[in-house]
């Protein structure tokens, strides 16, 4: 079930969304990226302005526009939005973690170009893991509900409830929202399938439709 955009359940609410994939630099020029296309998150952002919430947007790339009236905050990298939302959350009700953090940056930043005459056939990159932003942040327990999301490749519905109850227990949030992924699902359209869980790992709600009408069920279940 979808609530109309006319009921303001959110009114006077603070709601913190990071959205969208980082982009960790290996030089001017290049970066590690990753398919998130922010379509997922900008659709919680304008979900939750139109039930009446102050909506701040902590955006790593997107390949969508913003709604009007979301306050962004531009955040390339894994640090750009640990820095952003760190600082963010302190004063949200609620903190949704939709964006698509890269597990690993580059050990070293060159502020050159990387030259291809500068190696043989073979280059060889040394990433490091980048903190988990999530976790850090449900362990600081803020005041408001902390929410991850979780895109696994699992092979059924079954397998990606198990990977999500794992995953729940080692980030610590109050829930997060699981969704799977391959090749040719989960990136980019405008559909999406979810299951939400909560803290104890019960399945709290299912939607599968437009991306923005899964950010409303997802406010619903918040809410
Ligand atoms: N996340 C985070 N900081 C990171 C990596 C991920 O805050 N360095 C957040 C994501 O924004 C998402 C949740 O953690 O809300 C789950 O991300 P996911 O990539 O599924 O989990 P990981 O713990 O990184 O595990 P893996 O990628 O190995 O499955
Ligand atoms: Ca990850």
């Amino acid at each position: 079930e979808v609530v109309s955009p006319r009921v303001r359940d959110l009114a006077g609410k603070r709601v913190v969304i990071t959205a969208g994939g980082t982009r960790e630099p290996l030089d001017p020029v290049r970066y590690i990226g990753n398919r998130s296309s922010g379509k997922q998150g900008v659709a919680l952002a304008e979900a939750a302005l139109s039930r009446g919430a102050t909506v701040t947007l902590i955006a790593a790339h997107l390949d969508v526009p913003v709604p009007a009236g979301v306050d962004v905050i531009e955040a390339p990298t894994a640090a750009d939005v640990a820095r952003a939302v760190t600082d963010a959350a302190e004063t949200a009700d609620i903190t949704i973690m939709a964006a698509a953090i890269a597990d690993y940056r580059s050990a070293e930043v060159r502020h050159e170009k990387i030259k291809k005459e500068s190696t043989g056939d073979e280059l060889t990159l040394t990433l490091v893991k980048n903190p988990d932003i999530l976790a850090g942040l449900a362990a600081s327990r803020p005041r408001g509900i902390v929410v991850g999301f979780a895109a696994e490749t699992a092979k059924s519905e079954d397998e990606l409830i198990d990977l999500g109850r794992a995953k729940l227990a080692r980030k610590g949030c109050d829930f997060l929202v699981l969704n799977r992924v391959s090749w040719s699902e989960g990136f980019s359209t405008d559909r999406n399938s979810v299951v939400m869980l909560s803290q104890g790992g019960d399945i709290v709600m299912k939607a599968s439709g437009e991306k923005l009408d899964v950010a409303h069920s997802i406010l619903n279940s918040l809410v």
